[in-house]
């Protein structure tokens, strides 16, 4: 994901902006840059690598001024190299431009702008926008992005210097987040709060249609019509200490360590054993609407969608509710019969996905009753649904989630029991998932006691271009979890699959080189998983083996067959996911960390 900072005050604009990048960085990027300006003088620095290239290249050739813009990228249109890296500049050097997100309609309006006889400089479809603003600027920055903004189809997060005003930012805001910090004499602009950590705590989030006009003494914020309103400014709930990666090496193994604490906030204040259920204070719905509900579609895209396969599988079995989990992507574009008791749950870590924004905002606007399961605390997400629940796994640097799967799952499994306490589960059975799920923190505690094995396995298979990672029922998700966190940290080419899935086509890609990754469950289809287990092992695959400890004879089924057995600690089904995808997340971290992956 990209990033944004822009920096408009007092004092030198380059070391804040530099600064704010490297806070971005684990986002991860590709290219970074920055422009910033003195009088009517434009300076743009900008890099293919990494944030230690172009403060390098700053060193030689500094940035002077306090005001600018800066950027990290990771390549949508056009390779990552210099020239494609932001900010992009309007052929007569006076715009620079910073952009997160696509606009959609840049082929056409490149086309036009080459048409009449614009040279283009890079291949991205910013430099569209930097163009475009030349064109329109008529003396008024704020005018010229607006009548620029309503030529754009797409999304965008926006930053906008012009050397002709050069006291200005200018911000914009569709489908892609900026905040404004607020300052004293100085102001801020950045695509996430966590860019200001160290410089203000005030900050104003930009709701979607608005734009912002940033100088030292003042910040501006205007609505889709273009009246200045008065918005208002949140303090941010940020513990810089949690920030900090401690003793850990990554930010990515500081949140797997960080399980057993996220699982108990997760829980805390919502768990009752008075009334054998659980409790959540912002759903916004009565017992007696959330009793008609017939049927629930749950949203999300990636790690987030994970959960919501893991709590599919929790509605049914525990609330007998029927559950259709859509990526958000397809969602807000399909047209699905959908009666009137369906609520629709968007399962979210940042809030800010747009993809699930915009699956949220299709369904309200069809009258569902929209909920939200979010981590960061006053996203676009947790304030757009009607209702919802926090998942206080804290913030979650780390690109790949780890610690925020856990807390979605465990959320959706009190849900669950909520949901099923209002319908069929005895108090009696209430009462037991709450004694199970109480243990959790301690039992995932237990889990990350396979670090030091998991680093062993991923020495010896770091070097190889493709896994298989196979499950079943609930551990179905998972696999295509631990499949996800391998692919986008390590660049390995990683499927999941339902194991038994395998036998139809999937199993011609085994061979000695390629492993798979069992989840095999403590109960249920264990039997079944194993002879999945063996159609690998007929075709010469290695096996690496997640199951539980204290079925004796399982156990020793599983190693005679198995290269390497990981052994994580026995709990019921339904609460296998939290417990098996731990190793998965070490796995693909230590992998990651052996081929010098940078986004671990
Ligand atoms: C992707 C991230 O961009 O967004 C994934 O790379 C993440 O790690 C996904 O799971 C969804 O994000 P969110 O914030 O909506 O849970």
């Amino acid at each position: 994901m990209c990033g944004i900072i822009g920096y408009v005050g007092h004092r030198e604009a380059e070391p804040i902006l530099v600064e704010g990048l490297r806070r971005l960085e684990y986002r991860g990027y590709d290219s970074a840059g920055v422009a910033t300006l003195t009088g009517p003088h434009l300076h743009l620095r900008k890099r293919a690598g990494r944030i230690a290239d172009l403060a390098r290249f700053l060193r030689d050739r500094p940035a002077p001024g306090c005001q600018g813009i800066s950027h990290t990228r990771w390549a949508t249109h056009g390779p990552a190299n210099d020239r494609n890296a932001h900010p992009h500049v309007s052929s007569d050097g006076s715009i620079a431009v910073v952009h997160n997100g696509v606009i959609e309609n840049y082929a056409i309006l490149k086309r036009q702008l080459q048409d009449a006889g614009v040279i283009f400089d890079s291949d991205t479809d910013t430099e569209v926008i930097a163009q475009l603003l030349e064109q329109h600027y008529d003396g008024d920055l704020v005018d010229a992005v607006r009548k620029v903004l309503g030529m754009l189809k797409g999304t965008y997060g926006l930053a906008v210097v012009s050397a002709r005003q050069p006291d200005l930012i200018v911000g914009a805001r569709l489908g892609s987040p900026l905040v404004v910090g607020v300052g004293v004499g100085e102001h801020f602009l950045a695509s996430d709060p966590a860019a200001l950590m160290g410089a203000t705590e005030n900050v104003v989030y930009l709701q979607d249609g608005q734009m912002c006009a940033l100088r030292a003494d003042t910040w501006h914020v205007f609505d889709n019509n273009h009246i200045r309103i008065d918005a208002p400014i949140h303090r941010i709930d940020w513990d810089p200490i949690e920030a900090d990666k401690g003793s850990f090496e990554h930010f990515m193994l500081k949140e797997i360590f960080e399980q057993p604490e996220a699982l108990e906030n997760a829980m805390r204040g919502r768990l009752s054993d008075e009334d054998a259920t659980s409790h959540f204070g912002g759903l916004n719905l009565d017992a007696r609407h959330l009793r008609s509900a017939e049927r629930f579609v749950f949203t999300a895209c990636g790690t987030s969608y994970h959960a919501a396969l893991v709590g599919e599988y929790l509605f049914e079995e525990l609330a007998r509710l029927p559950v259709e989990v859509e990526y958000a992507s397809e969602l807000r574009y399909r047209n699905a019969p959908m009666d009137r008791n369906t609520i629709v749950l968007a399962i979210t870590q940042s809030g800010e996905t747009a993809d699930t924004l915009a699956a949220l905002r299709e369904s309200k606007r069809k009258g569902h009753h929209t909920l939200a399961l979010c981590n960061v605390v006053g996203s676009t997400i947790a304030r757009e649904a009607d209702g919802g629940v926090y998942l206080h796994a804290g913030p979650e640097i780390g690109v790949a989630s780890t610690k925020a799967f856990c807390n979605q799952v465990s959320v959706l499994m009190m849900l669950a029991l909520y949901m099923g306490r209002m319908r069929h589960l005895s108090s009696i059975q209430g009462l037991r998932m709450l004694k199970e799920v109480r243990a959790l923190p301690g039992i995932v505690r237990r889990a990350l006691d396979c670090h030091e094995q998991v680093q062993e396995i991923a020495r010896k298979y770091y070097h190889v271009s493709n896994m298989l990672y196979l499950g079943r029922q609930y551990l179905y998700p998972v696999a295509l979890e631990g499949a996800l966190k391998l692919k986008e940290i390590s660049y390995i080419h990683a499927e999941g699959y339902p194991a038994a899935e395998m036998k139809h086509g999937p199993i011609a890609l085994v061979d000695g080189d390629t492993p798979s990754v069992f989840l095999i469950p403590s109960g249920g289809v264990a039997d079944k998983v194993m002879s999945n287990l063996e159609e690998i092992k007929a075709r010469g695959g290695p096996v690496i083996a997640i199951a539980c400890d204290g079925d004796e004879e399982l156990a020793r089924h599983i190693e005679e067959r198995a290269d390497d057995v990981i052994f994580v600690p026995q709990v019921p089904e339904y609460l296998q996911p939290l417990v098996s995808v731990v190793p998965l997340q070490l796995l693909a971290y230590h992998i990651a960390v052996l081929r010098g992956c940078p986004r671990a």
